[in-house]
């Protein structure tokens, strides 16, 4: 008997799983019940956290594809992070783009407070958040954590310190996990060398560098466990022999590097960052570079979740993103209608983007010159524009 009833339930499986299908291809949007897509899905501003489990309030990972909103620095200031401004960033990224989340990028706060200011602000617009712990982008430096409270820590220490406190023990502190859909661990580490050892000549897969990485990667992970939220590096993986392996004839790392594969045990997670514009890759190509990266980590971090969190192109000459002439990276061609070109080809690309379950982050809201798409003036670089977030 138990042969048979177990076929006829796998055709069952099988003929609900089909129309499930039809039905799931067919859908526009998500389950009204669902945060951050569903209508009916509130944060309570009382701070009372949903009356369903963590897994039960955020959509369903299928439901992850497309355009998300955008990465929002709070990087060179300790000022502009008051729950007005924030507030009023996210209305705008709302009103304007149909954002529903954020991705919080280089927090150069070492104090509770940026933390609460952003989970408040997005408790009041009703959107998520992903957060990161990261090295200010010009690295590690002691002389500047002496000047703060807690001499023994180092920047990313200090920031994780504040992060954990604000989790365990802020009036935020129930809600958090339900505002929280993510958690990124440091900004390419890899690239930056930022937990290297010291005399490792920059090379992240030296063993040392590589345990100082695995183990801070780890021990953040164990952390936002005890709140539910999966954690991740968040990387570019195109960078053969580190994070993926020796190039193969398409130029991609064959398989996972040595960083690469050490880190792969201690991921809840994929915070990709997909970057043509780094890689030197021309306006026309950057899409089909874009496409083949999604494809990468499809096939070689397939059990992960995918979200691009970072990816950029800019509107022109800037030091730091286009310095090419001057510098020799970035050079691939920037204005305004490059801009507009690569954003509207990545939205044209929903169907494959849901195809692949990969949802993007637009890099960035400001702070990043001429990566911004918020200008001096308060206006933005592709006005009447919805990226779709279902298709
Ligand atoms: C990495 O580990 C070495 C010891 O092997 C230590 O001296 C160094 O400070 C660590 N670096 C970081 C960034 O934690
Ligand atoms: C980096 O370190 C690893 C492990 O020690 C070594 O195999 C590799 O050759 C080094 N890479 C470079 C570019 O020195």
């Amino acid at each position: 008997m138990k042969p048979i009833s177990l076929s006829f339930a796998s055709l069952a499986a099988l003929l609900s799983g089909v129309s499930g299908l039809a039905r799931f291809s067919e859908r526009s949007t998500s389950n009204p019940n669902c945060f951050p897509f569903g209508s009916q899905a509130k944060l309570n501003a009382n701070l009372q956290p949903p009356h369903v489990s963590r897994e039960e309030w955020w959509c369903p990972q299928s439901d992850f594809y497309g355009f998300l909103g955008f990465s929002f620095p709070f990087q060179f200031t300790n000022m502009d992070f008051e729950v007005a401004s924030i507030s009023s960033h996210m209305q705008q990224m709302k009103r304007q783009f149909g954002a529903t989340m954020i991705r919080m990028y280089i927090p150069e706060s070492y104090t509770t407070q940026l933390w609460e200011n952003v989970l408040e602000a997005a408790i009041l617009n009703n959107m998520g958040v992903v957060v990161q712990v990261a090295f200010p982008i010009s690295g590690n430096d002691a002389s500047i954590s002496r000047r703060h409270s807690s001499p023994q820590l180092s920047w990313e220490k200090v920031l994780e310190t504040t992060l954990f406190e604000t989790l365990a023990h802020s009036k935020y502190s129930k809600i958090a996990p339900y505002v929280i859909y993510a958690a990124e661990y440091l900004n390419e580490p890899v690239g930056d060398c930022d937990m290297c050892a010291a005399g490792s000549n920059g090379n992240a897969s030296e063993p040392a560098s590589l345990t100082n990485l695995t183990m801070g990667m780890s021990n953040f992970r164990k952390e936002m466990h005890k709140y539910g939220i999966p954690a991740g590096i968040s990387e570019d993986w195109d960078r053969p022999y580190l994070m993926s392996g020796a190039p193969g004839s398409d130029g991609l790392g064959v398989g996972l590097g040595t960083v690469g594969k050490a880190l792969e045990p201690v991921l809840d997670f994929i915070h990709a960052h997909v970057m043509a514009y780094y890689h030197n890759i021309q306006i026309d190509d950057a899409w089909t570079y874009t496409a083949n990266q999604v494809l990468w980590y499809k096939k070689y971090l397939p059990q992960f979740p995918l979200i691009i969190s970072e990816m950029m192109w800019a509107t022109g000459y800037n030091v730091l993103h286009a310095g090419g002439y001057i510098t020799g990276f970035a050079i691939a061609e920037v204005s305004e209608a490059d801009y507009t070109k690569f954003w509207k080809t990545v939205d044209a690309n929903c169907a494959f983007l849901k195809e692949h379950n990969t949802a993007y982050f637009i890099h960035a809201w400001r702070q990043q010159g001429t990566l911004n798409m918020l200008q001096n003036d308060g206006s933005v670089v592709i006005p009447n524009w919805k990226p779709k977030k279902w298709c």
